[in-house]
This record gives C-alpha cells, structure tokens and sequence, in this order.
C-alpha cells in the first residue's frame, strides 16, 4: 500500500517535471522564435535600406558607360572604368540620389560623390540644383565650337552669380578645370562633364574657392561624378551614430554626448577661426556672394591641424541664384521663404511672393552655431567679452543700413578675440 502510495507520488511528481520541462522548452523555443524573426527583419530592414541609399555600383556603371560610349570624358574616368585603380569603399550616403563613398584613388584618400537621377526630389530648392538635364549629359551639342561653349558658360555663370562678379576669370577658371587631361583643348566629352558639374553648387563652390583652404580640394571628375578630399574628422562635433540607433537616444543624452566628442577648447576657437574665415572668404568675393544655407554640424569637419573644411557644399548657394529662385516663389508666411536649414527671407504678404533678400547674413548665422560650442569650456578670462561679441554677430540684419561694414568690424573683433586666446598655444 505504501508501495503503490509512493509510486503513485514518483509518478505524479515526473509527470509534474515533464509538463514543466516542455513548458520551459515551449517558452525558449518561442523566445528563440521570436529573436530570430526580430533579428532577421532587423537585417532585413538593414538591408534593404542599404540597397536603397547605397548604390555606388549603379552610379558607377551609368558613368563609366557614358564613359566608353565616348559621351563623357573626365580626369577621373580611365582610372574609374578602366585601370580599376579608383576604388568606391564605405558608403556615406544619406539620401539615395546623391552617392557618397569614401574612395582610394591610388594612394590617396578621397570621397567620391555621385549623383543618381531618377529618386524624387527632397526639397522645395529645386531650381536652385536642377537634375533632369545632369543625367543625360546632352549639352553642350555636337557642333558647339570652344567660344559657344564659353558663352554658354558665361551666361550659366551670371545667372547663378550675377553681373558684378568678375564672370571673365571665373569662365578661366572653369575652362581649365575642365580641360581634364591638360592638352590645352577642351574636348566636347570634357564640355559635357563640365557642364553636368557646373550645375552642382558643392562644385561651383570648390572651383570658386580652390586655392583657399576651407573646402576639400576636388581631386577628379568623370561626367557628374568628382572626388574630393577626404577630411579626416567629421562631423564637427559629436558623434554620428547608425540612423537606426538615432531616435532612441534621449535629447539630453545626446547633448552629453556631443559634448564629450569636441576637442578642448583652444583647438575649438582654431576650428572657429576656420569658419569665420570661410564665411569671410564667400561674403562680397571676387566670383560674389555665396550662402552657406545648411550650418549644422554636419556640413564641417576638420584636419589633424584643426583646419575647418566644408565637407557638404550643396547647400552653399550664391545670392543671385537664392534671390531669384525667392522672386519666383509664392508664399503664405515667411516660413514658406525657407531655404536648407538656415536660408530665410521673408514673405511680401500683398504680392504673396517671397522677397530676395536673405534676412541673415551667413555671420549672424554663424555664430548662431557656434555659439554654445565657443561658450562650453571657455577660459572664464574672456568669458564676458566673447558672450557680448557672439550676440552682437547673431543680431546682424541682412538689411541693416551699413550692414558692411559692421559685418566687417564683428568679424576681425571675434578673429581677433579669439586669436589672442590661442596665439601661445602649440596648435595654432
Ligand atoms: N570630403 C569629405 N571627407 C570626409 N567625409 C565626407 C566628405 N564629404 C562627405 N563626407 C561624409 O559623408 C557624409 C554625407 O555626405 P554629404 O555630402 O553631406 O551628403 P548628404 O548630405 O546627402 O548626406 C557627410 O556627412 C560626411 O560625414
Ligand atoms: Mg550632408
């Protein structure tokens, strides 16, 4: 009786042990289930959006036939199509119609950038960048003699200029920028890449201001894809994190972050300096006036020397360009009268278009920017004076009566200012 008592408690117990044992199973099984089918959507999603913002191969493959049917031509091109010595590396793109990889070309480091035509438009800028007619590389025509195409350049250039600039030095310019092989001669497949590029303000940009320091040197081209300098440290502060990650971190968490990854503060004020310098360089220059309409963190990087460099010039635009492009736009508030993150021009309510004139110069929005990085960790010694010369600088009007000269003034103070800061320190 005991016997068959204790069996019958065994039996029930194992019983017991085995139910839990397969509820425990089904529990890891369906865990393992689950971790599984979110992993692999995880991947999937990774994927699929790599394949749709990282297309270099396509890119390449358009240029390159472009290249041997003998449309286009470019210092670039046999290295790229042929040699193989030009290598697309890691993707950086951050939207699909414009490829950003890193490059080698040789031994050197550098960035290829590479247009991709038929993704809809981000943005209301449009005229300021027209695509369409990039892609197809169908100007100038067969015919077009070398003093036609400089016209066509001219009149291109004035648009976007305007008439004061010195046009005659900047067609030069062009001209031998585009003589890629340097024989003098500016084949018709030269003319064609050149042209294609002439429409992309980053390389507007870069040609205007070669010989300064502030933008990466364009290394090559090859119809409307170019190579820049690669900057050894962007963005100019913080830390890029995988866009998956981005929404998840806290807005203060963030801010932490972006603290840590900024050098100390001399090596910021250097930064700094690069960037009035820049700002200094594409206000009222030789070629007229530029507009750095996108000053977020992201659009600067730096050398080992703490050099600023631009490193997104597509929202670089010249004023004449941004005054008719407004002109052209209908508007309801002054927020319809924005241009990239930073360009803004008020709304004429009666005529319900937007005015042309910007309505801060790219000084009060810089220092806009730099304000909390230049304040973070400033020697308590020039504290006061640096405060007082940043909200000056912020509270510059674009329509002020001697805004020139003002601007002139606010610029060499905070030069100046910041200068004696870093004068005795090893890196300047
Ligand atoms: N010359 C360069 N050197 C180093 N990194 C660069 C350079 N140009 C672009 N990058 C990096 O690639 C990223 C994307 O390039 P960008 O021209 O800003 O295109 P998008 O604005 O479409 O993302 C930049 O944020 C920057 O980190
Ligand atoms: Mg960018």
């Amino acid at each position: 009786m005991a016997r068959g008592l204790f069996s019958r408690a065994w039996m029930t117990k194992s019983y017991h042990f085995q139910a839990r044992l397969s509820y425990v199973r089904v529990k890891y099984l369906f865990l393992t289930w689950l971790a599984v089918f979110v992993g692999s959507w995880v991947v999937y999603v990774q994927y699929s959006s790599y394949t749709e913002l990282c297309r270099g191969r396509e890119c390449q493959r358009t240029i390159c036939d472009k290249y041997r049917k003998g449309v286009i031509d470019g210092s670039a091109c046999s290295s790229l199509c042929e040699k193989g010595s030009l290598y697309f590396g890691r993707c950086l793109s951050s939207k699909p119609n414009n490829q950003v990889y890193t490059g080698s070309w040789g031994d050197v480091d550098g960035v290829i950038k590479c247009q991709l035509g038929d993704v809809v438009h981000y943005e209301l800028g449009e005229e300021l960048e027209p695509r369409k007619e990039t892609v197809l590389f169908d100007k100038p025509t067969r015919g077009t003699s070398v003093e036609k195409f400089k016209e066509m350049v001219s009149s291109h250039l004035k648009a976007k200029v305007g008439e004061q600039a010195n046009l005659a030095g900047l067609v030069t310019l062009i001209l031998s920028f585009a003589d890629s092989n340097r024989d003098g001669h500016v084949s018709l497949a030269e003319a064609k890449s050149a042209w294609a590029l002439l429409q992309l303000n980053e390389v507007l940009l870069a040609v205007v201001l070669q010989g300064r320091e502030h933008t990466p040197k364009l290394l090559g081209f090859c119809g409307d894809l170019y190579v820049v300098e690669r900057v050894p440290y962007t963005p100019l502060y913080g830390l890029s994190l995988p866009w998956l990650l981005e929404p998840w971190v806290p807005t203060g968490l963030r801010r932490r972050l972006d603290q840590w990854f900024t050098p100390s503060w001399p090596r910021k004020a250097k930064i700094a300096i690069g960037l009035l310098e820049l700002v200094e360089d594409v206000f009222h220059g030789p070629f007229g006036s530029f507009l750095v309409c996108d000053m977020r963190a992201g659009s600067f990087g730096y050398t080992e020397r703490y050099d600023l460099r631009l490193v997104d010039g597509r929202r670089v635009v010249p004023e004449e360009a941004f005054r008719r492009a407004m002109h052209l736009r209908r508007c309801h508030d002054d927020d319809d009268c924005a241009y990239g993150a930073d360009c803004r021009a008020a709304c004429n309510p009666t005529e319900q278009r937007c005015m042309g004139q910007v309505s801060q110069p790219n000084l009060a929005r810089a220092c806009g920017a730099l304000k909390d990085y230049l304040l973070r960790g400033v020697p308590a010694l020039v504290q006061e004076e640096l405060e007082k010369q940043l909200y000056a600088c912020m509270a510059l009007q674009g329509s002020a009566e001697h805004m020139e000269m003002e601007h002139a003034l606010i610029l060499n103070n905070l030069k100046t200012l910041l200068w004696k800061q870093i004068s005795h320190t090893k890196d300047s």
